[in-house]
Protein backbone atom coordinates (compact mmCIF):
# COMPACT_ATOMS: atom_id res chain seq x y z
CA UNK A 1 0.00 0.00 0.00
CA UNK A 2 1.17 3.37 -0.69
CA UNK A 3 -0.48 7.21 0.93
CA UNK A 4 -1.65 9.00 -2.38
CA UNK A 5 -2.35 12.77 -2.24
CA UNK A 6 -4.15 14.50 -4.79
CA UNK A 7 -7.06 17.13 -5.43
CA UNK A 8 -10.43 15.33 -6.63
CA UNK A 9 -12.94 18.46 -7.82
CA UNK A 10 -11.61 20.79 -5.38
CA UNK A 11 -11.07 18.89 -2.67
CA UNK A 12 -7.49 17.87 -0.96
CA UNK A 13 -7.64 14.12 -0.56
CA UNK A 14 -4.95 11.64 1.39
CA UNK A 15 -5.62 8.06 0.83
CA UNK A 16 -3.74 4.50 1.13
CA UNK A 17 -4.01 2.87 -2.06
CA UNK A 18 -2.66 -0.17 -4.07
CA UNK A 19 0.27 0.69 -6.44
CA UNK A 20 -1.61 -0.59 -8.91
CA UNK A 21 -4.70 0.73 -8.19
CA UNK A 22 -6.66 2.76 -11.73
CA UNK A 23 -7.57 6.30 -10.91
CA UNK A 24 -11.26 5.06 -12.06
CA UNK A 25 -11.65 2.76 -9.53
CA UNK A 26 -10.26 5.02 -7.28
CA UNK A 27 -12.37 8.01 -8.30
CA UNK A 28 -15.44 5.14 -8.02
CA UNK A 29 -14.73 2.97 -4.77
CA UNK A 30 -12.52 5.14 -2.58
CA UNK A 31 -14.22 8.74 -3.24
CA UNK A 32 -17.78 7.56 -4.28
CA UNK A 33 -17.91 9.46 -7.74
CA UNK A 34 -19.98 7.46 -10.34
CA UNK A 35 -19.86 9.47 -13.19
CA UNK A 36 -16.92 7.88 -14.75
CA UNK A 37 -17.75 4.35 -15.76
CA UNK A 38 -16.12 1.34 -16.99
CA UNK A 39 -17.18 0.38 -20.55
CA UNK A 40 -14.09 -1.77 -21.97
CA UNK A 41 -10.96 -3.52 -21.36
CA UNK A 42 -9.37 -2.13 -24.14
CA UNK A 43 -8.93 1.97 -23.65
CA UNK A 44 -11.10 2.25 -26.54
CA UNK A 45 -14.62 3.96 -24.95
CA UNK A 46 -13.58 6.79 -23.14
CA UNK A 47 -16.94 6.20 -20.36
CA UNK A 48 -13.83 6.64 -18.05
CA UNK A 49 -13.15 10.18 -19.17
CA UNK A 50 -11.69 12.53 -16.53
CA UNK A 51 -10.02 15.46 -16.81
CA UNK A 52 -6.23 15.70 -15.21
CA UNK A 53 -4.79 19.06 -14.85
CA UNK A 54 -7.19 20.03 -17.44
CA UNK A 55 -6.78 17.63 -20.15
CA UNK A 56 -8.85 14.86 -20.58
CA UNK A 57 -7.56 11.31 -19.77
CA UNK A 58 -9.34 7.67 -19.96
CA UNK A 59 -8.80 7.01 -16.22
CA UNK A 60 -8.57 3.81 -17.25
CA UNK A 61 -5.21 3.79 -18.30
CA UNK A 62 -4.31 6.08 -15.34
CA UNK A 63 -2.43 4.64 -12.17
CA UNK A 64 -3.84 6.54 -8.98
CA UNK A 65 -0.05 7.08 -8.18
CA UNK A 66 0.14 8.73 -11.65
CA UNK A 67 -2.20 11.18 -10.35
CA UNK A 68 -0.36 11.79 -7.27
CA UNK A 69 0.00 15.50 -6.69
CA UNK A 70 -2.05 16.93 -9.47
CA UNK A 71 -5.79 18.04 -10.21
CA UNK A 72 -8.54 15.61 -11.32
CA UNK A 73 -12.00 16.65 -12.27
CA UNK A 74 -14.96 14.48 -12.77
CA UNK A 75 -18.51 15.20 -14.39
CA UNK A 76 -19.39 15.61 -10.53
CA UNK A 77 -16.95 18.37 -10.39
CA UNK A 78 -17.85 20.30 -13.24
CA UNK A 79 -20.60 22.48 -11.46
CA UNK A 80 -22.14 23.56 -8.08
CA UNK A 81 -24.68 20.80 -6.61
CA UNK A 82 -28.00 21.21 -7.94
CA UNK A 83 -26.38 23.49 -11.23
CA UNK A 84 -25.47 22.24 -14.77
CA UNK A 85 -22.42 22.93 -16.32
CA UNK A 86 -22.74 24.75 -20.04
CA UNK A 87 -21.79 21.69 -21.87
CA UNK A 88 -23.75 19.48 -19.43
CA UNK A 89 -26.92 21.93 -20.07
CA UNK A 90 -26.33 21.77 -23.79
CA UNK A 91 -26.88 18.11 -23.47
CA UNK A 92 -29.67 18.12 -21.92
CA UNK A 93 -31.15 21.07 -24.39
CA UNK A 94 -30.17 19.15 -27.58
CA UNK A 95 -31.04 15.38 -26.22
CA UNK A 96 -27.25 14.34 -26.54
CA UNK A 97 -27.60 11.19 -25.13
CA UNK A 98 -29.91 8.15 -25.02
CA UNK A 99 -28.91 5.74 -22.10
CA UNK A 100 -26.08 7.72 -20.62
CA UNK A 101 -23.78 5.37 -20.38
CA UNK A 102 -21.42 7.52 -22.29
CA UNK A 103 -22.30 10.49 -21.30
CA UNK A 104 -19.83 11.68 -18.45
CA UNK A 105 -17.36 10.52 -20.65
CA UNK A 106 -18.46 12.46 -23.39
CA UNK A 107 -18.94 15.45 -21.78
CA UNK A 108 -15.32 15.69 -20.17
CA UNK A 109 -13.99 14.66 -23.50
CA UNK A 110 -15.92 17.66 -25.21
CA UNK A 111 -15.15 20.33 -21.90
CA UNK A 112 -11.67 19.40 -22.93
CA UNK A 113 -11.68 20.01 -26.51
CA UNK A 114 -13.54 23.50 -25.99
CA UNK A 115 -10.86 24.42 -23.59
CA UNK A 116 -8.52 23.98 -26.41
CA UNK A 117 -10.74 25.17 -28.91
CA UNK A 118 -13.43 27.43 -28.07
CA UNK A 119 -14.82 28.00 -31.67
CA UNK A 120 -14.77 23.97 -33.21
CA UNK A 121 -15.77 23.20 -36.59
CA UNK A 122 -17.96 20.12 -37.37
CA UNK A 123 -15.53 17.98 -38.15
CA UNK A 124 -13.07 19.24 -35.40
CA UNK A 125 -15.75 18.13 -32.73
CA UNK A 126 -16.29 14.32 -34.56
CA UNK A 127 -11.98 14.27 -34.56
CA UNK A 128 -12.15 15.92 -31.10
CA UNK A 129 -14.67 12.90 -29.80
CA UNK A 130 -13.31 10.00 -31.91
CA UNK A 131 -11.88 8.65 -28.64
CA UNK A 132 -15.20 8.09 -27.26
CA UNK A 133 -17.86 5.28 -28.14
CA UNK A 134 -21.59 5.32 -28.16
CA UNK A 135 -22.95 1.98 -27.93
CA UNK A 136 -26.16 3.95 -28.38
CA UNK A 137 -24.88 5.53 -31.59
CA UNK A 138 -26.46 8.79 -30.42
CA UNK A 139 -23.58 10.57 -32.11
CA UNK A 140 -25.66 12.94 -34.37
CA UNK A 141 -27.01 15.00 -31.26
CA UNK A 142 -23.78 14.21 -29.15
CA UNK A 143 -21.98 16.83 -32.19
CA UNK A 144 -24.84 19.04 -31.72
CA UNK A 145 -25.13 19.61 -27.88
CA UNK A 146 -20.78 20.52 -28.12
CA UNK A 147 -21.77 22.47 -30.97
CA UNK A 148 -24.55 24.29 -29.29
CA UNK A 149 -22.17 24.50 -25.66
CA UNK A 150 -19.66 25.83 -28.38
CA UNK A 151 -22.04 28.71 -29.57
CA UNK A 152 -23.30 29.79 -26.15
CA UNK A 153 -19.21 30.49 -24.83
CA UNK A 154 -18.75 27.66 -22.90
CA UNK A 155 -15.65 27.98 -23.12
CA UNK A 156 -14.53 30.41 -20.49
CA UNK A 157 -16.92 28.74 -18.04
CA UNK A 158 -14.81 25.41 -19.16
CA UNK A 159 -11.70 27.20 -18.12
CA UNK A 160 -13.20 28.35 -14.96
CA UNK A 161 -14.63 24.82 -13.97
CA UNK A 162 -11.34 22.92 -14.66
CA UNK A 163 -9.28 25.15 -12.88
CA UNK A 164 -6.60 24.77 -15.99
CA UNK A 165 -5.37 28.28 -16.82
CA UNK A 166 -4.15 27.25 -20.47
CA UNK A 167 -3.52 24.15 -21.90
CA UNK A 168 0.16 24.79 -22.02
CA UNK A 169 0.20 24.33 -18.45
CA UNK A 170 -1.45 21.30 -18.17
CA UNK A 171 0.69 17.76 -17.72
CA UNK A 172 0.21 15.06 -19.71
CA UNK A 173 -1.09 12.20 -18.48
CA UNK A 174 2.23 9.78 -17.99
CA UNK A 175 3.73 12.91 -16.04
CA UNK A 176 5.88 12.21 -13.41
CA UNK A 177 3.88 11.78 -10.81
CA UNK A 178 4.72 12.82 -7.26
CA UNK A 179 4.52 9.90 -4.84
CA UNK A 180 4.33 10.20 -0.95
CA UNK A 181 5.00 6.10 -0.39
S1 LIG B 1 -13.17 2.04 -19.63
FE1 LIG B 1 -13.13 2.06 -21.82
S2 LIG B 1 -11.53 3.46 -22.27
FE2 LIG B 1 -11.58 3.43 -20.10
S1 LIG C 1 -26.06 7.21 -24.80
FE1 LIG C 1 -25.98 5.06 -24.52
S2 LIG C 1 -23.88 4.60 -24.82
FE2 LIG C 1 -24.05 6.65 -25.43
Amino acid sequence: MMQVELTVNGEKRSDEVEPRLLLVHYLREVCGLRAANVGCDTTSCGACTVLLNGESVKSCTVLTAQAAGQQVVTTEGLAAPGELHPVQQAFRSEHGLQCGFCTPGMVMAAVSLLQENPSPTEEQVRQGLEGNLCRCTGYHNIIRAVLAAASTGAASAVAASTGAATTATAQPANAQAEVTA
